[in-house]
């Protein structure tokens, strides 16, 4: 993964307001244009963090908050703490900034802009659960790590952290921040999933287990103890409530992270609306671009077809009956003019060789899978290679020891339906392709795998 970051910009905070204090966007990130904080320049927005000490505390008003883990799953945070306050000894807190969903850059926008607030949560999730240490687990790159480490540094000189916080480097693999991936590289393993992961905390050694929440959840952690539940419900929905920081693929080619409230309308997110732009034909554009898919969730989410995304909010409650999910907030909106079935295949590749080769029906079905997308991907495909996606499809869902095959086929499974149209086209000899680029983000230097890809 490079070591570069998605600066946010301006145009993409709904929500209005810049003040940290009142229910207004952004909370998280300093506003629009301001440098990266330093301590001085969180404490001045933020004020201090108070510590009442003890295990529990904070549950009750993040149980109230309805705070929820931003690290894809939308497990309620409250939950956890609790768990975590109950387990002897004491589980180590960790935050999760592996990142490893190529996609996705708001988490380490989030560290590289506002690092005090994450370290904030990560020392309050540690008080909840009594955890005697801290880890915080980076994505790979200097700049950041070293970002890190002197706000750390920063910290221990001002003397206001209650325990002690390790940096710990994520390997650059896309499993590397799954729970299980994670406890098992900071026991000193390779970071890979657990072939039987254990019920509740996940464990980094038989006696210790460690509570693991997303760097930007733990940010959230840390304004709800300063600002209380019915401050961070100002924002969201009912049900939902809060923001969420978002990686915007823009169809000019863009990409921006934003801080936006749960529940806003996905056309008002990408700023979709109604009509080709030019065509007189009925469509979706976004400003002169028209859009032909949405992509909600990375790469182990849901493509929507154009029309039917520019209907529906950023809310679990809607998406998930049409078999999508916010996740981690990765939202890419797919021009027309791209072949959507050469950039799932492309994807799909790149999941298949992401796979820990652990469980056969990942290890064997992810490769056939993507293969076959190739094969509808190119020139005259046989049509009987749909009917083979479907059925290996079904047969690797539920078989892993981790979710890297069911999200992975979720994905794969959503483009048949979106780009139904563009398969027959193939089948024709034709494709709406016109412009070969890669439009989906992929590392430079793809994984390596032994797998047979013939
Ligand atoms: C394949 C896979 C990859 C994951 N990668 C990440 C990641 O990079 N960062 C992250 O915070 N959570 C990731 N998760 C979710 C973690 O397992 C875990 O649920 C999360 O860190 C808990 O934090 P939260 O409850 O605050 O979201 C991943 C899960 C799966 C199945
Ligand atoms: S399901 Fe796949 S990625 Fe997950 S542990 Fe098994 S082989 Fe590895």
């Amino acid at each position: 993964m490079p070591d570069t970051l998605t600066i946010p910009s301006s145009p993409a905070q709904p929500g209005g307001s810049p003040a940290a204090g009142g229910g207004g966007l952004p909370r998280l990130l300093p506003p629009a244009g301001a440098a990266p904080a330093d301590l001085r320049a969180h404490l001045a927005r933020h004020g201090a963090l108070r510590y009442a000490g003890g295990r529990g505390r904070l549950t009750g008003e993040v149980a109230a908050a309805g705070l929820t883990g931003r690290g894809g799953a939308a497990f309620p945070v409250a939950r956890k703490l609790a768990a975590a306050a109950g387990a002897r000894p004491a589980p180590v807190a960790v935050g999760n900034g592996a990142e490893g969903e190529p996609a996705s850059s708001k988490d380490a926008s989030l560290l590289w802009l506002s690092p005090h607030l994450v370290l904030d949560g990560l020392q309050l999730a540690a008080e909840a659960a009594g955890a005697p240490s801290a880890v915080l687990y980076l994505r790979p790159g200097q700049r950041l790590h070293a970002r890190l480490a002197q706000a750390i540094a920063e910290r221990a000189a001002a003397g206001i952290d209650a325990v002690g916080v390790a940096l710990v480097r994520a390997p650059d693999r896309f499993l590397a921040g799954e729970e299980s991936a994670l406890a098992s590289r900071l026991a000193g393993r390779p970071a890979l999933p657990a072939y039987r992961p254990a019920r509740g905390l996940p464990r980094l050694a038989p006696a210790r287990s460690a509570l693991v929440q997303n760097v930007e959840t733990l940010a959230h952690l840390a304004l709800i103890a300063r600002h209380g539940a019915g401050w961070f419900r100002q924002a969201g929905t009912a049900a939902e409530p809060g923001s969420m920081l978002v990686t915007l693929h823009l169809p000019d080619g863009h990409t921006t992270v934003a801080e936006v409230p749960l529940g806003i309308a996905l056309a008002d997110l990408l700023g979709l609306a109604a009509g080709q732009p030019g065509s007189g034909e009925p469509g979706v554009s976004c400003g002169p671009v028209p859009v032909q898919a949405v992509l909600v969730g990375g790469y182990h989410g849901t493509w929507l077809p154009a029309a039917q995304a520019a209907r529906l909010p950023l809310a679990n409650a809607m998406l998930r009956p049409l078999g999508a999910a916010v996740g981690a907030g990765v939202v890419a909106a797919l021009p027309a003019g791209r072949c959507g079935l050469a950039e799932t295949a492309r994807v799909a590749r790149y999941l298949a060789l992401e796979s820990a080769g652990q469980c056969g029906p990942c290890f064997n079905g992810l490769p056939r899978i993507a293969a076959a997308l190739g094969h509808l991907a190119g020139s005259r495909p046989d049509r009987r290679a749909v009917t083979d996606l479907e059925r290996w499809a079904g047969l690797v869902t539920g078989r892993g020891a981790c979710h890297h095959p069911d999200g992975s086929v979720r994905f794969v499974r959503s483009a048949l339906r979106a780009f139904a149209a563009e398969i027959g086209l193939h089948e024709a000899g034709r494709c709406s392709g016109t412009d070969p680029r890669p439009f989906l983000p992929l590392p430079a230097d793809p994984p390596s795998s032994d797998a047979d890809w013939s």
